[in-house]
């Protein structure tokens, strides 16, 4: 580890890095909010009518966790790679004039959402306000600036570790980000059939998610154990690449999985049906991965007779853990609950979907994300031992504990859907209105809400936190 860029201040990559995490933190902020409203229309259907509709707060909600998530990996990769290739960033005053476009395109695209909620689509609408496609709802300006931007990125990134030290993280990251822009461009363009525009839409957001962003947390998490716990490197690294190559190998084809019912050719069922179900193997390994090298830390240490914890970042690492975990269980455990397609019949698109979504996107993602969020601030102020703050313990329980009971409200709506408007009557029209209007959905849907006050009143205290440990005299510098 090239401890010279350790205390942060002194690479600039590090200060772009906490250009986009602060970005990104603002995002989170604004996803939570906006999804609060969605959630509180699902409750009071008139709540804002007509001046946020549902749809328009479904979208910024979504598109908010899609770009917030990018600006936080970006930072990710321009924080690591001094302590990586042991160089300053190539190309970095590039990388800082395209950080100001992003966040420029970014709020120039929620306004426009936000000011043009219902009108005639033409042409010019895919231009200038929509896409019309979930989660990559930007309209095809911001599309081309994303590229750019993107370009941009991959270009630093390769320059840098062609001309610093390739270690295997620098390595997997290169290749990935290559993987991670180039299936940006397979949802910008526009066929007037609908299963042809779904089959190629789905390669940016199950072979995003399930590839790209997996085998970037992967790397991530090796930065993490070396950076938190001193893991070996060879060890680190070593599991690195048995991770990459198990989620391409069952995340690619695992593709599969989304395309059952949308027109294309039947043998989609086996495929999605054998791969799919494969895709929580490599997220037993990186659960393993993670607590086999922090209890390989934790024994060689007591061996040596010291008893105080060598973890140098107790949040960071605490969210860390999480990520194993939440990795596991949201994307492993809930995904594969509804991959096979005899189940999948009868859960697609229900509030089960939700639940997995939610579980995943939080534990896969934003669990390691703020993780970073951690190491970035220990390492702005110098600090050598960050620990735990009350404000510390609190965010984490109230974010974490908020998500999974979440997850458990839309566990229980998705049952009532399955048994009431499938199961029982058939996937009808009203079928689809009598699931909705029991007293279990209904229920659950107000703890939905309770759930969403719980993760932002937790946002909150984590921003507070993150805000003072600058001043917070708790931790060893
Ligand atoms: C971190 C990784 C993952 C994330 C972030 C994630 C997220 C999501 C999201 C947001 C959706 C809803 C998409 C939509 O709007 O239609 C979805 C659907 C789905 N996911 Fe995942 N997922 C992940 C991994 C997995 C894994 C490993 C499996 C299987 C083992 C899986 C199985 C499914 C299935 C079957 C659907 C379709 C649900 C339906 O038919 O309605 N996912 N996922
Ligand atoms: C304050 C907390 C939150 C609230 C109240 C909330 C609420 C909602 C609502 C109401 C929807 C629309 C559901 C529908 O169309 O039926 C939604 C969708 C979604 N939210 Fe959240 N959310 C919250 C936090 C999060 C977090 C932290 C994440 C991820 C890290 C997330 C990821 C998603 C995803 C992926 C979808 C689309 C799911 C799908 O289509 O299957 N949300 N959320
Ligand atoms: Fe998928």
């Amino acid at each position: 580890m090239a401890s010279k860029y350790l205390t942060g201040t002194g690479s600039e990559s590090k200060q772009l890095a906490t250009w986009y995490f602060t970005f990104a933190a603002i995002l989170f902020g604004a996803q939570l909010l906006f999804g609060l409203v969605a959630a509180t229309q699902y409750v009071m259907p008139g709540f804002l009518y007509g001046i946020l509709d549902f749809s328009i707060a479904r979208i910024i909600h979504i598109n908010a966790l899609v770009v917030w998530m990018v600006f936080a990996m970006f930072g990710s990769v321009y924080w690591l790679l001094p302590d990586e290739t042991g160089i300053e960033t190539v190309g970095i005053k590039i990388g800082k004039l395209l950080f100001w476009i992003f966040a420029a395109a970014i709020v120039v695209v929620v306004l426009v959402f936000l000011f043009i909620q219902v009108g005639k689509a033409d042409a010019t609408t895919i231009w200038f306000i929509t896409e019309g496609r979930e989660y990559i709802e930007a309209p095809r300006w911001a599309d081309w600036g994303i590229v750019v931007v993107a370009l941009g990125f991959v270009g630093n990134l390769f320059l840098t570790g062609m001309k610093g030290k390739q270690t295997g993280i620098v390595t997997v990251l290169m290749a990935d980000m290559i993987a991670f822009a180039g299936l940006y461009l397979a949802g910008m363009f526009f066929t007037d059939n609908i299963s042809v525009d779904q089959y190629w839409w789905w390669w940016v957001i199950h072979l995003w998610v399930e590839a790209t962003w997996e085998v970037f947390v992967g790397a991530i998490a090796a930065y993490g154990l070396i950076k938190m716990l001193g893991a070996h490197r060879q060890v680190v690294e070593m599991w690195l690449w048995i991770e990459v190559a198990m989620l391409f190998g069952s995340g690619i084809l695992g593709l599969g999985h989304h395309y059952f019912w949308i027109g294309t050719p039947e043998y989609w069922w086996e495929i999605g049906a054998l791969f799919s179900a494969l895709e929580p193997l490599p997220l037993v390994a990186m659960f393993v991965h993670v607590l086999y090298d922090w209890g390989k830390t934790q024994g060689s240490e007591e061996e040596k007779g010291n008893t105080n914890s060598v973890i140098n970042n107790k949040p960071a690492f605490t969210w860390f853990v999480l990520n194993a975990f939440g990795n596991f269980l949201g994307a492993g455990v809930w995904g594969f609950f509804h991959t096979l397609p005899q189940i999948n019949l009868y859960t697609h698109g229900t509030q089960f979907t939700s639940a997995h979504g939610h579980l995943a996107f939080f534990g896969a993602y934003a669990t390691i994300l703020i993780g970073m969020f951690y190491i970035a601030v220990q390492g702005t102020n110098g600090i050598k031992v960050m620990k735990h703050t009350r404000a510390s313990i609190w965010a984490t329980s109230m974010i974490t504990g908020g998500m999974m009971g979440m997850t458990v409200a839309l566990t229980i709506a998705g049952y009532v859907q399955v048994i009431v408007s499938r199961a029982q009557m058939g996937a009808t029209w009203a079928g689809y209105f009598d699931g909705q209007s029991g007293m279990w959905f209904q229920q659950a849907m107000d703890w939905r809400l309770i759930m969403g006050l719980v993760i932002f009143t937790g946002f909150i205290i984590l921003a507070k936190d993150l805000l003072t440990t600058g001043k917070n005299p708790v931790h060893e510098r």
